[in-house]
C-alpha cells in the first residue's frame, strides 16, 4: 500500500483535507471536555529539525503525548542529516525505527526526498517552499470565525513565502477567496502562480498594493518580511517590505468584522505593528493553538488508521 505523506498540500485532494479539519474541530471540542483518546499507543514520531521552532515542535510532541504515543526530537546537531550520512539513509533508518517522521527543513528538497525513501508517513513541519500544517491550522482558525461562511476572503500582505504559498494553496483548493500583496521582485514564482491558478476553486489574486488585496478582505494575515534562511538579506528586505505592514489603517479598509493572523513569532513594527497584533481583531493565539488540534488530527489520520 502507497504511504500517505504531507509534503506539500497540492498533493492532497479537498476532501483528505476536509476530513483532517473536521476531525481536528471534533478533538478540540472534546478536548475542551475533558476527553483524550489515546488512540496511538506505542506509536513514535520523529521530529527532524534543521530550524528553529517553538509552536510546531511543542505542538507536535503535545499532540503526540494526548494521543498517548511518544517523540523523540531530533535536531541537526543531534544527527546532522546530510553530512553524517545522506538523507535517503535517514530516511529509511528512521522507517526501522518509528511510525512518522516530521521534518523541519532548509531545503524543500530534503524533506521530499524523506518522503521518497521513508515506508513511514512524513509530515513536512516547514521547508522553504511551503508550511502545510500551518495553513492547516489558518483555515480551522477561519472556519472558527466564520462558520457559516464559505465565500471568506483572505488578504496575505508581505513576502510571498513558505508560509503564503500554503496559505494560497489551501484557499484554492477549498474555494476561499485569496489575495497575495508583495512587491513585485518577491512574488510567487511561475511554477507556484500555474499551480494555484489550475487548482483555484475561490478568486485568487495577486497585487503588489496592500490597500487592494485588504479592501473589504474577511481575514488579514501577516508573516516575517525575513524567513529563517533570508537573514543575510534582512537590511534590503527591511527596506523593500516597507509599505507591506498590517497596522491600523490597513485594517480599516477590511471588512469591519475582519480578523488579523499571523502565524508566529511576529516582529512588532516590522509586518505588523503592536497596536493591532494586540488589538480586539487579532486571532493569533487562537491560530497558534489549534497547531496542536490540527496535528492531532493530521497524526490520527495519518497514523491511525
Ligand atoms: N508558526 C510556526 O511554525 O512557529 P515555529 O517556527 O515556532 O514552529
Ligand atoms: N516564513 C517563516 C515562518 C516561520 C514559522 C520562516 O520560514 O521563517
Amino acid at each position: 500500500m502507497k504511504v500517505k505523506h504531507l509534503v506539500t498540500l497540492l498533493d492532497w485532494t479537498a476532501d483528505e483535507i476536509r476530513a483532517v479539519l473536521d476531525l481536528a474541530h471534533r478533538m478540540k471540542k472534546d478536548a475542551r471536555l475533558g476527553r483524550l483518546s489515546p488512540t496511538l499507543t506505542d506509536k513514535t514520531l520523529a521530529l527532524v529539525f534543521e530550524k528553529s521552532s517553538m509552536r510546531t515542535r511543542v505542538s507536535f510532541e503535545v499532540a503526540m503525548a494526548q494521543l498517548g504515543g511518544h517523540s523523540i526530537y531530533l535536531s541537526q546537531s543531534d544527527i546532522n542529516l546530510g553530512k553524517r550520512e545522506p538523507v535517503k539513509d535517514g530516511a529509511r533508518v528512521l522507517s526501522r525505527y518509528v511510525d512518522c517522521i516530521a521534518a523541519r527543513v532548509h531545503s524543500h528538497a530534503t524533506v521530499e526526498e524523506l518522503a521518497a525513501y521513508s515506508t513511514i508517513p512524513v509530515i513536512n513541519a516547514l521547508s522553504d517552499r511551503v508550511h502545510p500544517c500551518q495553513a492547516l491550522a489558518d483555515i480551522m482558525t477561519v472556519q472558527e470565525r466564520f462558520p457559516a461562511r464559505e465565500d471568506v476572503t483572505l488578504a496575505y500582505i508581505g513576502d510571498a513565502n513558505n508560509v503564503a504559498r500554503s496559505l494560497a494553496i489551501i484557499c484554492a483548493k477549498l474555494g476561499f477567496g485569496c489575495r497575495i500583496a508583495c512587491p513585485p521582485a518577491y512574488q510567487f514564482d511561475e511554477e507556484t502562480l500555474a499551480q494555484i491558478r489550475s487548482r483555484a476553486r475561490g478568486a485568487f489574486q495577486l497585487t503588489d498594493s496592500p490597500a487592494e488585496a485588504a479592501a473589504g478582505a474577511d481575514v488579514l494575515y501577516a508573516d516575517t518580511w525575513v524567513s529563517m534562511g533570508d537573514e543575510a538579506e534582512a537590511q534590503q528586505r527591511k527596506r523593500d517590505f516597507e509599505a507591506y505592514r498590517i497596522d491600523s489603517a490597513l485594517l480599516g479598509m477590511a471588512s469591519e468584522d475582519a480578523i488579523v493572523m499571523h502565524c508566529l513569532p511576529a516582529y512588532r513594527g516590522n509586518e505588523i505593528t503592536d497596536e493591532v497584533i494586540e488589538g480586539p481583531h487579532s486571532v493569533v493565539f487562537d491560530q497558534a493553538e489549534n497547531r496542536l488540534h490540527a496535528q492531532r488530527a493530521l497524526l490520527q489520520v495519518l497514523l491511525g488508521g
